[in-house]
């Protein structure tokens, strides 16, 4: 799926939400650099990185907003969502609290974004099965209630992380 950046029809912005430490980061350069890392320290302000896909027979390029969970290192919210045509709320499978949170960020989404934009929750940090506490049946059904998109993913295994995001581009075209 790899292109050269210079090369594109279409330009998507999609934004990563979620409480801190849930794997952010680590999927945005997962699935823009192919790099993880054990150690990331927190997000402070904004950042983004690019992929240029293939979507059916178009160029898209990814634009992925990256910014903390944590209030205090937040940039302005409005600025963050403006023109964002995709989302995604991401949990840790292995904190609860990061999942009951989950309609807090949506929440802040649907305030700040186009009714139109794609949602996806992502259940990331799959390769810590035997740390589980969100069953998948339970965040599928939320999923399903609520209009979501829904994938489980590991950033440290590569599960599902190109899954997710070129789901959420193909939604989007
Ligand atoms: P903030 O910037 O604070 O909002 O955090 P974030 O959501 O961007 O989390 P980040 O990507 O920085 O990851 C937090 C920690 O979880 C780091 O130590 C990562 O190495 C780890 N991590 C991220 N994804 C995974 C994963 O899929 N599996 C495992 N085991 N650890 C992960």
């Amino acid at each position: 799926m790899g292109a050269p950046e210079e090369d594109y029809n279409f330009v998507f912005k999609v934004v990563l939400i979620g409480e801190s430490g849930v794997g952010k980061t680590n999927l945005l350069s997962r699935f823009t650099r192919n790099e993880f890392s054990h150690d990331s320290r927190t997000t402070i302000g904004v950042e983004f990185s690019t992929r240029t896909v293939l979507v059916g027979d178009a160029m898209v390029k990814a634009q992925i907003w990256d910014t903390a969970g944590l209030e205090r290192y937040r940039a302005i919210t409005s600025a963050y969502y403006r023109g964002a045509v995709g989302a995604l709320v991401v949990f840790d499978i292995t904190k609860h609290q990061t999942y009951d949170e989950v309609e807090r960020w949506l929440k802040e989404l649907y305030d700040h974004a186009e009714a139109t934009i794609i949602v996806m929750l992502v259940g990331n940090k799959t390769d810590l099965a035997q740390a589980r506490e969100v069953p998948t049946e339970e965040a599928k059904m939320f999923a399903e209630n609520n209009g979501l998109l829904f994938v489980e993913t590991s950033a440290l295994d590569c599960t599902n992380v190109e899954q997710a995001f070129e789901t959420v581009l193909r939604e989007i075209f």
